[in-house]
């Protein structure tokens, strides 16, 4: 299936002020509504990332696990799961971070990726980047390389994509706000 940007972006819906004044919260449940939305987003990802040497898929919680779960299965790679703290049984490694709205911690399991991996990170949004970064700082801290770090949608507003470019880590977005 063909992606048209102008299709995706017209389900993204803007809510003013949320979820605090001055803010424009862009709500992608909409483009989950939608069978051939999701379609459009995980095929053209998918024919991106195709026959790369990605090893792992890195899936940012929660929202990112929407879409690495659809990559991993169709990529056939291992699945590899960053969430917020408390979340993961076994060892961890952990990253501290400022997001948007507050801070927060961000863990990995230490046994998830081997060394030398190269790995693909999926979140569904950048705003200010700081959850990718710390994906981002664990996964070279467990001695692997990040192949991109790709999302439905950017902020450029909010510097993120930026900021990890600046970081030397390669970012691909599908849409821009
Ligand atoms: C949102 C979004 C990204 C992150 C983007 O997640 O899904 O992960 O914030 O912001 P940043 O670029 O400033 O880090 P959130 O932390 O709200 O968690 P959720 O996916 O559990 O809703
Ligand atoms: N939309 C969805 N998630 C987000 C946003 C947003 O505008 N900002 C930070 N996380």
């Amino acid at each position: 299936m063909i992606f048209d940007e102008y299709y995706i972006k017209s389900l993204v819906r803007p809510i003013q002020d949320w979820p605090k004044p001055g803010v424009t919260f862009r709500d992608i449940t909409p483009v989950y509504l939608s069978p051939k939305a999701q379609r459009m987003v995980a095929d053209s990802l998918i024919q991106r990332y195709v026959e790369t040497e990605i090893t792992h898929i890195g899936a940012l919680d929660a929202r990112g696990f929407l879409l690495g779960s659809v990559l991993a299965y169709e990529l056939n790679k291992p699945l590899v799961l960053f969430r917020k703290q408390g979340k993961l049984p076994s060892d961890t490694l952990q990253q501290a971070y400022d997001i948007e709205y507050g801070q927060a911690v961000l863990e990995v399991h230490k046994d998830a990726i081997p060394a030398g991996a190269s790995v693909l990170l999926l979140d569904d949004l950048i705003a200010t980047g700081g959850t990718l970064c710390a994906a981002a700082s664990l996964v070279k801290a467990l001695q692997a390389t990040i192949y991109e770090a790709a999302a439905i949608i950017d902020l450029p507003d909010l510097g993120g994509s930026q900021r990890l470019q600046d970081l030397g880590i390669p970012t691909y977005t599908l849409c821009a706000f």
